[in-house]
């Protein structure tokens, strides 16, 4: 069987996306009967193998490399964080072309990246999930309305809608760096959340198809430094200060079952295909938010995602393989 390894793309998680690269090649180096190819995604969106020769996927399924040969394609890895893999703009490609790959549709990616239309479907689904305010840009009034917002919560997290990794989200306490932020925000996205800032615990779990049957691991936890949130340098930087636990401490029965409960609905209710990571939100006063859905999540050395499968007595190889299988068989 030929994998395609797609990786990098042209967002701000390009980076992220090599090293999560780097956890799925290596775990599929000993499936006997999967070759795997890696190719990475620069900005202008052209596939580049590991000496910078230009390869092409074309129509007919075959990957061109710029010698002129050419080697069917059977499956493909779309391991993108952001644009244009989690976004879901490869995924109708690889429809289009009738290619098989790991992950969610493209519809679901899309849904799930963009932090507004997760929030619509949250709230049709019946999960409560963060109090927010919507701004567009270049609409009157919508700084007023961030204004009201930060007076109103005291502090809030100003959200450019199309990012991951924590870039383009900022931690406002006062109008001139809320001024600021929606000004960097904006420039990232024409549409932005200006959520109410919550004292939390930050809890997900690894929710994904496994021979057949969705699987919902219990919640693990990664706890951010007090002075800071979970940021893009707490997620990867070295000497970031930010733990993870692989399971949770503490949380009683009902929490547990509200999470689990949530998060198949959440799976179910928007379509997920093989493998996401769901985040949610414990505030102070027990309360408990969907904050949201990741269905290309990050498996770097920090990411929670491998852990929580492995906690869970699974092997990450043994799966990914038995799903390449499976969508060949
Ligand atoms: P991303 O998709 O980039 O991961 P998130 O919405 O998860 O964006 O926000 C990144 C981080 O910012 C979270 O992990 C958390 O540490 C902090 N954060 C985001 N929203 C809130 C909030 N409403 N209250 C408290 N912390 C928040
Ligand atoms: N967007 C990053 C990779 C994550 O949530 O894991
Ligand atoms: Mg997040």
């Amino acid at each position: 069987i030929h994998v395609l390894l797609i990786c990098g793309g042209g967002g701000s998680e390009h980076d992220v996306s090599l090293r999560t690269a780097d956890f799925i090649q290596r775990e599929l180096a000993s499936a006997p009967d999967i070759r795997l190819t890696r190719v990475t995604m620069d900005a202008d969106g052209r596939l580049l193998d590991d000496q910078g020769q230009l390869q092409e996927l074309r129509s007919d399924r075959l990957l061109y490399s710029a010698t002129g040969s050419a080697q069917p394609v059977h499956y493909v890895i779309p391991s993108i964080h952001g644009y244009p893999g989690e976004t879901g703009d490869l995924q109708s490609q690889l429809d289009i072309l009738g290619l098989p790959y790991f992950g969610c549709g493209s519809e679901a990616s899309k849904i799930c990246f963009n932090k507004i239309t997760t929030k619509l479907w949250l709230t049709a689904l019946g999960i409560d999930n963060t109090p927010y305010q919507f701004l567009c840009a270049n609409t009157p009034g919508e700084v007023a309305k961030a204004r009201d917002a930060l007076q109103k919560w005291g502090s809030v997290f100003v959200k450019a809608s199309n990012q991951g990794s924590s870039v383009g989200c900022y931690k406002v306490s006062s109008e001139d760096a809320l001024a600021e932020a929606l000004q960097e925000a904006f420039a990232l996205s024409p549409y932005v959340l200006v959520e109410k800032c919550l004292k939390v615990r930050e809890l997900e779990v690894a929710a994904y198809t496994y021979e057949g049957e969705l699987v919902i691991t219990p919640p693990g936890e990664v706890c951010a430094p007090t002075d800071t949130f979970y940021s893009y340098e707490e997620k990867y930087a070295e000497g970031s200060r930010a733990q993870t636990h692989v399971v949770a401490e503490g949380l009683s029965e009902a929490q547990l079952g509200w999470i689990h409960e949530a998060s198949k609905r959440a799976f179910v209710g928007l379509q997920l295909k093989d493998l996401s990571r769901i985040d949610f939100f414990l505030t102070d006063d027990g309360e408990i938010y969907l904050n949201e859905v990741n269905t290309f999540p990050g498996m770097t050395p920090i990411s929670m995602f491998p852990k929580m499968l492995q906690n869970q007595g699974h092997d990450f190889s043994e799966y990914l393989a038995a799903l390449i299988r499976g969508a060949l068989g």
